[in-house]
């Protein structure tokens, strides 16, 4: 009998990451990559030292509790913790860690296409084309707004913010942030701090949002702060859905308080409102942050990276719980 740990792997991952697994434990993968609903899951977990799990998967306190005793850990292939009851797994003694680090040039790309897409109108441009009704040019034609020089507030200067503003002023963009937390000089690199959220928001021409959702920012972006915003300005999201109240957006949108928004996560993703498919000045995007063949091979290592130390007896590097 193999005396290798067996471990749970909720989705498909890149083939590497699939072959270290198969090396190093006795997986067992979802060839078909297929959503388990949380009665399978709880089935197939049955007798496995761990979960490599996705953001897909939603472990709430129910499911956290009536895990399989032999369960130790839930390594995700994933930054965002925000499916996973961090408290219901600690009380249970159960490990979980993260993959930070590895998807933020993945997830700025996205964002500054989301900028980009949104300002430019790209989305729109390109159903024209798609559609055969693009039929002529005037100066008057499909024009938007310049993203370069503009001011770029961005909430949440963690890893991911920081280098979404690096790519940020490479469009010369004025960097405004808010954080729990100021960072250091070298970090900001001449960024201007606020601390108090409400302030920063009408001096931002874009704002873009990079934190966590978590019992604090859940519907953080409500219609009290998009009225904060200045006209026209635009907003993009590459961090959480939750973070956003849609109905207040969706309305700023609508009356053109909001110029355009440009959105890669959403509220019961992929359920999103399907008011935002109808507008035309949204720019919308699957939740493809992070998914660049690079970033998903190094997300998967990270995961096994975490999942070798725990079950070697060892702290993982990226332990959340
Ligand atoms: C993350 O890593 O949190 C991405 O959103 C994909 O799950």
């Amino acid at each position: 009998m193999s005396q290798k740990p067996g471990v749970l792997v909720t989705r498909k991952l890149p083939q590497a990451v699939e072959e270290r697994l198969r090396r190093d434990y006795e997986p067992e993968f979802n060839a078909e990559d297929r959503l388990y609903p949380s009665e399978e899951l709880l089935h197939r977990a049955r007798g496995k030292a761990a979960i490599v799990a996705c953001h897909t998967e939603h472990f709430t306190s129910e499911v956290i509790d009536r895990l399989p005793d032999t369960v130790r850990a839930i390594t995700n292939f994933s930054v965002g913790v925000d499916h996973v009851d961090l408290s219901a797994a600690k009380s249970r003694g159960l490990i979980v860690t993260n993959t930070p680090d590895v998807l933020s040039d993945a997830t700025a790309e996205i964002a500054m296409l989301l900028m980009l897409g949104a300002a430019r109108r790209a989305g729109e441009g390109e159903r024209l084309v798609r559609a055969a009704k693009w039929d002529s040019w005037s100066p008057a034609f499909m024009v938007g707004i310049q993203v370069t020089g503009k001011r770029l507030g961005v909430i949440g200067m963690g890893r991911v913010g920081q280098v979404t503003a690096e790519r940020a002023r490479g469009f010369e963009m004025e960097i405004l942030y808010h954080n729990r937390s100021r960072l250091d000089p070298a970090a900001e690199k001449g960024a201007r701090y606020y601390q108090a959220l409400d302030q920063m928001l009408p001096e931002c021409e874009f704002l873009s949002i990079h934190c966590p959702a978590t019992a604090e920012t859940r519907g953080l972006i409500n219609a009290a702060r998009i009225e904060r915003l200045p006209d026209g300005a635009i907003v993009v999201n590459t961090a959480r859905g939750a973070v956003v109240d849609d109905d207040a957006l969706i309305a700023a949108l609508e009356s053109g308080k909001l110029a355009a928004a440009g959105l890669d996560v959403f509220n019961n993703e992929p359920d999103i409102n399907p008011k935002y498919r109808k507008l035309e000045n949204t720019f919308l995007l699957p939740h493809i942050g992070s998914a660049t063949r690079e970033t998903r091979d190094a997300m998967g290592f990270r995961a096994l990276d975490n999942l070798d130390a725990i079950l070697t007896g060892q702290e993982p590097r990226d332990r959340v719980a």
